[in-house]
């Protein structure tokens, strides 16, 4: 029997962390070599290589572009060509490091809506996820790709806010939109970037979504993401200890 893979969506407000905790989330399945583990970047605004130390040279996007130019170009191919041509371009675009795997889905050249980037990113998901054991997505801030129904292959929606407001009412709203339109295994909310254990406290009766743990304001994650530093190499500190127990909040059942 094929073992369904665990895909976490990481998704929240702009600038509350989401990257952060992907990339980090993204070391942690793949510190056991025998976890296949592949993070996807579907955000447009791309930013998930950085703290992976990754390099990329081609995103989904680009795949797109490039074969909608050839067929511009007046370049016949009947399907089933277009189609070997679209797997094996797919294949490129996904970086490799160990048992860890990459793709980002980058934007469109063109102005307008993700609609043909996502669509795509739908397809995607579902053909090469099986290969792996852990899926982390990086999503794009906002509920877009909850309402277009992308991430109808997740099966745990990761939630983060800041203690902001503003992030907790996007939270919410995600929550809402996610539960309506996907059946997840599990949901539940990190808070990201706070300032102590009062602050913390001070939050939990404001927030009706399972929450997992808390994340305080760590210089060394902002001085990593200053210089732009592979999260690899960041101390094994109390954010990672936070995360794994967090982790274990959204995965009772399975083991990182
Ligand atoms: N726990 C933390 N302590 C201190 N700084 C943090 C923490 N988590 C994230 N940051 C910082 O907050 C900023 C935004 O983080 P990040 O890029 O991970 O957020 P994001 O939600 O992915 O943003 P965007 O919506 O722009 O993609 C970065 O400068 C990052 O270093
Ligand atoms: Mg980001």
């Amino acid at each position: 029997m094929i073992k369904k893979p665990v895909i976490i969506a990481v998704c929240g407000k702009g600038g509350v962390g989401k990257t952060s905790i992907s990339a980090l989330l993204t070391r942690m399945f793949s510190e056991n070599t025998s976890n296949r583990v592949i993070a996807i970047d579907a955000d447009p605004a791309e930013g998930l290589s950085y703290p992976l130390g990754i390099t990329v040279k081609k995103t989904v996007d680009d795949v797109r572009n490039d074969l909608i130019r050839s067929i511009e170009k007046g370049e016949k191919t009947g399907k089933e060509a277009l189609l070997k041509r679209l797997d094996y371009e797919l294949f490129e675009a996904i970086e490799e490091k160990e048992n860890l795997a990459f793709l980002a889905i980058g934007r469109p050249e063109s102005d307008g809506c993700y609609c043909q980037v996502n669509n795509l990113l739908k397809e995607i998901i579902k053909e090469i996820v099986f290969n792996f054991d852990y899926v982390i997505i990086d999503g794009e801030a906002g509920v877009e790709q909850i309402n277009r129904r992308v991430m109808e292959m997740v099966t745990h929606l990761l939630l983060v806010t800041d203690a902001s407001a503003k992030g907790r009412n996007v939270a919410a709203t995600i929550e809402m939109v996610a539960r309506k339109n996907v059946s997840f295994e599990s949901v539940g909310l990190l808070l990201n970037k706070i300032k102590d254990k009062e602050e913390a406290e001070e939050l939990l009766p404001l927030i009706d979504i399972p929450i997992l743990g808390w994340i305080a304001e760590n210089e060394t994650v902002r001085e990593f993401d200053r210089y732009g530093k592979s999260f690899f190499d960041l101390p094994e500190d109390s954010i990672i200890s936070t995360l794994r127990s967090a982790l274990e909040n959204l995965l009772p059942s399975s083991k990182t």
